[in-house]
């Protein structure tokens, strides 16, 4: 199989990765990719965004399978246009790409087919709105309907925060045409863990737990972000939580999608809530890998990536073969400091090498780029996810964080504390 991987973080390294070491991957290419997935695959310069010179060149290319890491080709439609060129793509349609793309789509859907989640009300008019939120009170969730990059949820408070976030969405135009319409919905208790499962349309398959970190600072404090660090398994994600969650609420999402005439294939992110009483209720649906889990679940995998995807692309997921390492894998980034705010960009990376030579170590590129004199040098906001695999959490985290100790860049920070939940438990 020729194939091309769309995106271009850490992700998008961490399949390329996987996808160079599948034995049915002949050929690969990534667009635009980084500075550390030139070391697996074929830089293509095309941006992630751009549908239609990605089709041009998939098609020129004879590329036989297109991976579409990020959701913004997804919702715009990326996976429709090569499937019309007749070139298979593992992620959805935009119209089930619509779970991730329109938070009313997903709450509707939910509320069609009886799948626990918070109540909600959806509206495009202020007046409406605040009646609502009156009649429910705070603490209350306020929501923009479509993609505002992480940054589109409130949880408030108080009525007032509530209000003001209701304004910035409807009024002032804050997300754009993403915040024309808000919902608002219960505020859920509980702890909140990540499951991911691929789906091929009608059949869908778990796979090993990953949870992340989404605040910037230790002890889960400071600003939300894309996520700081990850860890496999997540002790929270017993066997018997994954069988509710499969059939309460990913099964009927997939035979729901199907049912709705919007088949759902490519992997289904779903952010939870677990209760007290320890019921999983769904609090958002993404539709790609979570960027960093992505990386931890590569390193964790043993079948063949490509062989998988295609048979996920093929609707042939239920006889695939998923088979794991069963060792713990941890993900630490490394973010240029003032993240998720503004930072430096440009600024060079010493001692990758050494801190790639650690046992167990793997280290996935995000935000680089290659000065011509080879040098590795910053070019976002998370940068580098230090990876490793122990036959433990501890000894995982034990060797990502003496890897990180060899790097050489004081204009970068990372967590010290990724998996605390998990080794405290
Ligand atoms: P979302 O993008 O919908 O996952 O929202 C981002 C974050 O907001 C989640 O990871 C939760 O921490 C929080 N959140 C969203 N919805 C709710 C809810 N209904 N109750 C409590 N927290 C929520
Ligand atoms: N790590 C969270 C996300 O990918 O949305």
């Amino acid at each position: 199989m020729r194939i091309l991987v769309v995106g271009g973080g850490g992700r998008e390294h961490a399949l390329c990765w996987a996808l160079a070491r599948s034995p049915s991957c002949t050929a690969l290419y990534c667009a635009p990719g980084n500075a550390g997935t030139k070391a697996c695959a074929e830089s293509v310069g095309i941006p992630a965004e751009d549908i239609e010179s990605l089709v041009d060149f998939a098609w020129q290319q004879a590329i036989d399978l297109v991976v579409i890491g990020p959701e913004a080709p997804l919702v715009a439609g990326l996976a429709d246009r090569l499937e019309e060129a007749g070139i298979a793509a593992f992620g959805p349609s935009a119209a089930a790409a619509r779970l991730e793309g329109s938070k009313a789509f997903m709450k509707d859907l939910c509320a069609r087919h009886g799948i626990p989640t918070a109540a909600y009300g959806r509206f495009t008019d202020l007046e409406q709105a605040r009646a609502y939120l009156y009649r429910q009170g705070a603490p209350i969730v306020v929501k923009a309907d479509g993609l505002a990059a992480g940054k589109g949820v409130t949880v408030a408070m108080t009525l007032e925060e509530a209000e003001a976030a209701l304004e910035d969405a409807l009024i002032s135009g804050r997300f754009g045409d993403a915040g024309g319409e808000v919902v608002i919905e219960e505020l859920l208790e509980g702890e909140e863990v990540s499951f991911f499962a691929l789906c091929d349309g009608t059949t869908a398959r778990p796979l090993v737990s990953a949870q992340d970190h989404k605040r910037a600072h230790d002890g889960d404090k400071g600003p939300n972000t894309g996520g700081m660090g990850a860890y496999s398994p997540a002790p929270l994600m017993t066997e018997a939580l994954q069988a509710r969650v499969m059939s309460k609420i990913i099964e009927p999402t997939i035979s729901g999608m199907a049912d709705e005439g919007s088949p759902y294939q490519g992997v289904l992110y779903a952010g939870l809530m677990v209760t007290p009483e320890g019921e999983p209720r769904l609090l958002e649906y993404n539709v790609r890998f979570g960027d960093p889990e992505c990386q931890i679940l590569m390193l964790r995998l043993e079948s063949d990536l490509a062989a998988l995807l295609q048979a996920t692309t093929e609707g042939r997921l239920a006889e695939a073969e998923i088979r794991w390492r069963a060792e713990c894998a941890i993900t630490v980034v490394l973010a240029a400091r003032g993240y998720p705010g503004g930072y430096a960009k440009g600024e060079t990376l010493h001692g990758l090498e050494n801190a790639a030579a650690v046992e167990g170590v793997t280290l996935f590129h995000a935000g680089t780029s290659e000065a011509p004199d080879g040098a590795i040098l910053s070019a976002g906001g998370r940068v580098l996810n230090v990876c490793a695999l122990g036959t433990d959490l501890a000894t995982a985290r034990e060797r990502a964080y003496k890897a990180i100790d060899c790097i050489d860049w004081p204009g970068g920070f990372c967590r010290r504390d990724i998996a605390w939940r998990a080794l405290e438990r």
